[in-house]
């Protein structure tokens, strides 16, 4: 783990210039503190796919970012080679997300967090679904984010206000055959970050879900299939799936637009898919 880049507190990311409750016409696009090298942002999931690739693109930013996941040697490269501070985390663990708490704020608090560990086990029917995966799911995407957003709230309140960012999916928005583990974790990751959304509105504090459809990362359908490489390149057969960078894309325009400005979900989906299970494959 390499030690954190900076001990002093930075003022909110969230105060506009302008105040957009008395002249939203003259709000600036993007307001200086947006724009601030001082940002400090969490991403969790951050050693492989959508979670490195964000890391990736909110340093070249000039953004301060605690990249935390279970694999320590992928974040410590990582870190060598962003200037990314790494923090080992397992966000299924109450102690350890605590402990990933008082270091942040021990180590100058936070403004954003990028809520995007989380993943898919098996593609069973109903009938034949395995228990236990889906008790992991929801430990992984629903309580993982739960926990680590509890725990970073007051953070961001400290810090004057602040973003929570969560990475759902296509899957929040719809079902599939064989998908119902997966879609049930993420449409109860989407009901918890709307009814966030809710309970806090008139703080200063933005609640984002990006919902990406089918992104080629190097694990999710690796780790989906149990190991399975032909049964996960098949996923991605015969059309452009998106990219890892073209969410962290995304997760950086949310981040980086004016302090009044909500985006409330962004979905992003390959060209080629109109729905979940709709893909134009060719030559397949
Ligand atoms: N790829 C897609 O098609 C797609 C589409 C829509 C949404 N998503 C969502 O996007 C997010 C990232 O997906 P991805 O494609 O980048 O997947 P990925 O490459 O498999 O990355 C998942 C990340 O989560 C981390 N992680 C897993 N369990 C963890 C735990 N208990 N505590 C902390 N970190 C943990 C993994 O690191 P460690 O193993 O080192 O902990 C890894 O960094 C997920 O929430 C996924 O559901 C993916």
């Amino acid at each position: 783990m390499t030690e954190p880049q900076s001990t002093s507190p930075q003022s909110g990311p969230q105060s506009p210039a302008t105040s957009p409750a008395t002249s939203p016409a003259t709000s600036p696009v993007t307001s200086p503190a947006m724009s601030s090298a001082a940002r400090r942002v969490l991403v969790t999931g951050a050693s492989s796919g959508i979670g490195a690739a964000t890391v990736r693109r909110l340093r070249a930013e000039g953004w301060r970012v605690v990249a935390a996941a279970r694999r320590k040697d992928r974040l410590e490269a990582l870190a060598e080679e962003t200037g990314a501070e790494a923090f080992a985390l397992d966000v299924t663990d109450d102690a350890a997300v605590e402990h990933l708490v008082e270091h942040l704020r021990a180590t100058g608090g936070l403004d954003a967090v990028v809520n995007n560990a989380g993943g898919a086990l098996g593609l069973d029917t109903v009938e034949a679904a395995d228990v236990d995966g889906w008790r992991h799911m929801y430990e992984l995407n629903v309580l993982g984010t739960l926990r680590v957003t509890q725990g970073v709230l007051p953070l961001l309140r400290e810090a004057g206000g602040g973003d929570v960012l969560n990475v759902t999916s296509t899957a929040a928005h719809g079902a599939y055959e064989g998908g119902a583990g997966y879609t049930g974790v993420k449409h109860a990751e989407r009901m918890l970050t709307t009814t966030l959304r809710w309970e806090i509105v008139g703080e200063p504090v933005r609640v984002i879900e990006i919902s990406p459809g089918n992104v080629a990362t190097e694990e999710f359908s690796l780790v989906r299939f149990g190991g399975d490489a032909d049964r996960a390149a098949a996923v991605y057969d015969g059309y452009q799936p998106l990219v890892a960078e073209d969410v962290a894309d995304a997760i950086w325009w949310t981040l980086s637009r004016p302090a009044h400005v909500n985006v409330d979900l962004m979905v992003v989906r390959p060209r080629a898919q109109a729905h979940n299970t709709k893909v134009a494959r060719t030559g397949v």
